[in-house]
């Protein structure tokens, strides 16, 4: 009982949010679902789809809808467990305006407009810069610190973003003399981390790449991608080192089929008597057995709107307690209203 206590009180919270933008690829997976799915068991988790962060693209309404269902259906097939996760929509919790309206008086244009994705955002829509591009950082910190977390997993490009979000919340406890917010740290995943490359000869697995591999995909669909992938004329002497187009291949064979099999193409490669027709036809029985499971669990929960709704209206409940419980202690900090 008390052991049980004092693991609770030193579990970290660990949160992220997603993108609602379109499907769950293999590079998604092993790059990072899988340890969100590991992480669940080990700690506080917070998961939410980062709903209001999408509008600063101006989404079409039929496509937010149906993003936001996509991507909770097949994180929830993937394994996302709302009894030990809490599971959110962002735009459920209204605490998460009113703290970022509260944050945003202590962000500086300055600094935001410094930031790398923002930038970057400028570069790529110059006829929408709005100012939710400008505070996307503040909406994040906000996101973070809402729930006091300890320990967020990203990706490269958004540590930009975090060290903001450690800044406004050293700043915050600093103006109000408090040690009200924690300062979150990256969650380091070191060797796990798997970056899945694209099928396309070179570089990583990406939507925007166009070279993915959807958990959803239809077996047919896989085949064809899979068939389609770059090769090259074969090796022309024994133990080369493979050029990155083969390397990519093997990559894949390394994450979805048996080590029997990665040695067996492995060794044929070394000698030269590989047949990439071959290892092609294993890879795609290969992927398509390791996503098909996924692919049936996605299409059922796809299609059952009351378990969705179950998920986020009970995961919206646990996040808003979480959240009023830190704003009301900001709102206190700050000197509102207390007749
Ligand atoms: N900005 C993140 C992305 O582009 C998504 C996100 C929003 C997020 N709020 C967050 C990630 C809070 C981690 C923590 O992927």
């Amino acid at each position: 009982m008390r052991q049980n206590r004092e693991r609770y009180l030193i579990m970290e919270t660990v949160l992220s949010g997603i993108r609602p933008t379109g499907n769950l690829h293999i590079g998604n997976y092993f790059g990072a679902v899988k340890n969100f799915i590991k992480m669940q068991e080990e700690h506080n988790c917070f998961f939410f789809i980062a709903d209001f962060h999408s509008l600063t693209t101006h989404p079409i309404p039929g496509d937010l809808h149906g993003h936001v269902k996509t991507v909770l259906a097949e994180y929830l097939a993937t394994g996302l467990d709302p009894e030990k996760a809490t599971i959110y929509v962002q735009s459920d919790v209204p605490e998460i305006p009113e703290m970022y309206l509260l944050f945003n008086m202590n962000a500086y244009i300055g600094e935001l407009e410094r930031t790398t994705t923002f930038k970057e955002k400028i570069r790529k829509q110059p006829d929408n810069v709005n100012a939710g591009l400008l505070t996307y950082p503040v909406l994040m910190a906000t996101d973070i610190l809402i729930h006091k977390a300890n320990k967020v997993p990203v990706g490269k490009d958004q540590e930009q973003n975090l060290e903001m979000a450690r800044k406004f919340a050293k700043r915050f406890n600093h103006m109000y003399n408090t040690d009200l917010f924690p300062e979150p740290s990256a969650y380091n995943f070191g060797e796990e981390l798997v970056k899945i490359p694209g099928l396309d000869g070179s570089g990583k697995m990406g939507k925007s790449e166009g070279n993915a591999i959807y958990l959803v995909d239809a077996p047919k669909e896989i085949e064809k991608k899979v068939m389609r992938a770059v090769t090259d004329s074969g090796p022309t002497a024994k133990n080369q080192d493979k050029p990155e187009a083969i390397q990519n291949l093997f990559t894949l064979l390394k994450v979805v089929s048996s080590t029997d099999t990665y040695n067996y193409f492995d060794e044929k490669y070394n000698n030269c008597e590989i047949r990439y027709g071959d290892l092609k036809k294993q890879l795609t029985k290969d992927i398509i057995a390791f996503t098909n499971p996924f692919r049936e669990k996605i299409l059922e929960i796809s299609a059952n709107d009351a378990y969705l709704h179950k998920v986020v209206t009970q995961g919206a409940e646990k996040a808003r307690e979480s959240a009023s419980k830190t704003l009301k202690e900001v709102r206190n900090v700050i000197g509102f209203r207390k007749f």
